[in-house]
Formats: C-alpha cells, sequence, structure tokens
C-alpha cells in the first residue's frame, strides 16, 4: 500500500548551507512520521507569493530562515504568545480552513539547550546577552522565564538595547550597557546574539566580564571548527564555550512538535551533526 506524504520545508535567501531537512528527516525516521521535508530557497521579494504556493501545494507546514522572519511574521493569521512577543516567526502552520498560525520555538531552542543538553541552571544566574537585533528579540522572552538573578543587554548601538529593554520590561527587567561598561564582575552565563561572527569578529567585550566559571553560548554554530565567538571565549579563560548547534536542533524539535504532536529525541542528532 502506497503511504502518502505529508510536505514540509524550511524556506530562506539563501537556503543550500541548511542544515534543517538532515534534522527533520531523522526526527521523521526516528519517530516513524510519514513526511518528507527539503529546503527551498525564495526570492528576496517573493516570500508571501511564495508561501501561498506551497500552502495551495498542499503544504502542511514551513520553517522560516533569514530574512523572511520578520515578514512571516507579517503574514500569519494567528500567533502564539511568544512568537508576538519575539516579532519574528520562524515556525508555520498550514492548518485545514486555510489559516496561518505562527510560531518562534528560537528561544525555546536555546533555553532546552542550555538547561537539558548542557545541564546548565539558568535560575539565579547573571545573564549577559550581547546584540540587539532579530536574533536576541527571539530569545529574550523564554530566557527571562527562567527566572535569571539579572539579564545586561550590551549592543555596539545602545539605542537599539534601550528600545528592546523597553519592549519586554512586561517580561522582566533588563539592564542595559555598553560593551565597555562591562568591566566588573563576570558573568555566570554570556550569550552572543551578534552577527559579528559572519565576518569572523567577535564583539568587542573586555576579558573581565569572563571569569574562570563563566559559560559562553554563540547563537551562531559551526559544524567544522569553533566559532570566533567560542575561540574567543576559551582564550580568555571561560569554564565552557559552546556554539549554537544544540540550539538549531532543539528550535527544529520544538517545531516538529507543533506539527506532529510527538517530541523526537534529540541527542543522537546533535552528535551525528557534529561528527558528519
Ligand atoms: P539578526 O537578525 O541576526 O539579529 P540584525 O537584526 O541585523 O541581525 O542584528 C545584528 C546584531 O549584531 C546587532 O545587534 C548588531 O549591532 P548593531 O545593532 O550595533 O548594528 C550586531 N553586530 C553586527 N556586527 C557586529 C560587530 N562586528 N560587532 C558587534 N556587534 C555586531
Amino acid at each position: 500500500m502506497a503511504t502518502s506524504l505529508d510536505h514540509y520545508a524550511v524556506v530562506g535567501h539563501p537556503i543550500s548551507h541548511s542544515l534543517s531537512p538532515q534534522i527533520h528527516r531523522q526526527f521523521a525516521e526516528q519517530t516513524k512520521q510519514a513526511l518528507d521535508y527539503s529546503a527551498i530557497e525564495l526570492p528576496e521579494d517573493g516570500f508571501r507569493d511564495g508561501v501561498r504556493d506551497l500552502q495551495q501545494r498542499g503544504f502542511r507546514g514551513l520553517n522560516v530562515t533569514l530574512p523572511f522572519k520578520r515578514e512571516a511574521w507579517e503574514l500569519c493569521d494567528r500567533l502564539s504568545e511568544r512568537a508576538r512577543d519575539a516579532g519574528a516567526v520562524n515556525t508555520l502552520i498550514f492548518d485545514d480552513s486555510g489559516a496561518v498560525a505562527g510560531d518562534n520555538t528560537d528561544g525555546i531552542g536555546l533555553v532546552r539547550d542550555l538547561t537539558t543538553n548542557l545541564q546548565l541552571s539558568l535560575e539565579a544566574r547573571r545573564i549577559l546577552i550581547l546584540g540587539a537585533g532579530g536574533a536576541v528579540r527571539g530569545v529574550l522572552g523564554p530566557l527571562l522565564e527562567q527566572s535569571p538573578r539579572s539579564i545586561t543587554l550590551a549592543n555596539r548601538t545602545l539605542a537599539k538595547a534601550e528600545t528592546m529593554a523597553v519592549d519586554f520590561a512586561d517580561h522582566g527587567r533588563i539592564e542595559v550597557r555598553a560593551f565597555a561598561e562591562l568591566d566588573d564582575a563576570p558573568f555566570d552565563l554570556i550569550v552572543n546574539g551578534t552577527a559579528a561572527g559572519i565576518q569572523g569578529e567577535v564583539p568587542p567585550l573586555p576579558g573581565t566580564a569572563i571569569g574562570s566559571e563563566s559559560v559562553c553560548y554563540d547563537m551562531m554554530y559551526n559544524v567544522k571548527r569553533h566559532t570566533a565567538f567560542v575561540d574567543w571565549a576559551l582564550a580568555q579563560g571561560a569554564a565552557q564555550a559552546h556554539d549554537g548547534l544544540g540550539m538549531l536542533v532543539e528550535q527544529a524539535a520544538a517545531a516538529f512538535t507543533l506539527w506532529r504532536q510527538v517530541s523526537p529525541e534529540t541527542t543522537a542528532v546533535i552528535h551525528q551533526l557534529r561528527q558528519s
């Protein structure tokens, strides 16, 4: 008997580098879900038409990556609370009535990687977040929910960090500082959410922000070598430094669960990607 497959994809521009098909295919195999998952590049000015076309072709849902997460947020008929806060959508769910629901699993993906995979408690910790762009906005809500002792936000353009702190004021207090002002006590956890790593750069953070107990986390990842931030953090004497591969797999797992109501196991998938 032929099995009909449900179709999913990740859409972005560019998309050829995406690991999402590899991740979701492993989830599908592991949970015995009859689905296929592809990577589809949409033209930079053709996101909305591209999504409608895929929906009409019977796709059940999409992951959305750069540069379309904001446009995805604008397109949705319904948004989860965390997607509303994030101002960005990375997961679209097409329901039978033709409506489009949007969610954002980036923040929960980061929190799960930190707390479940890396076994770090965020409660009562002093957390420093670097950057104030879309990537950081996507994770602030779920991080604040973990009841840290404090969250400090540092960004090259201070006004952007100040606006973000005001936007999240209902969720908890965020202290804003310039990079140069981060020279007092080391932080427990430092999360790099800047795009500096794309140019192989590291945000201009005083080395004193990192102590021998500090854990550093780069939301960017590189399966082949350390990211610039991971290398730099280790050279400063951080206790641990991790890249964002675990976050990538965890955000994918959360999206998979939204679509299929089954939670895939992630450890083996992270391990396999690291080896491949
Ligand atoms: P994303 O959606 O990936 O967050 P973005 O919204 O363009 O992309 O934000 C990029 C972030 O990386 C910003 O916080 C940016 O700082 P500015 O707000 O001052 O532009 C930060 N960033 C990019 N390159 C950087 C660099 N070389 N050093 C420090 N911060 C950098």
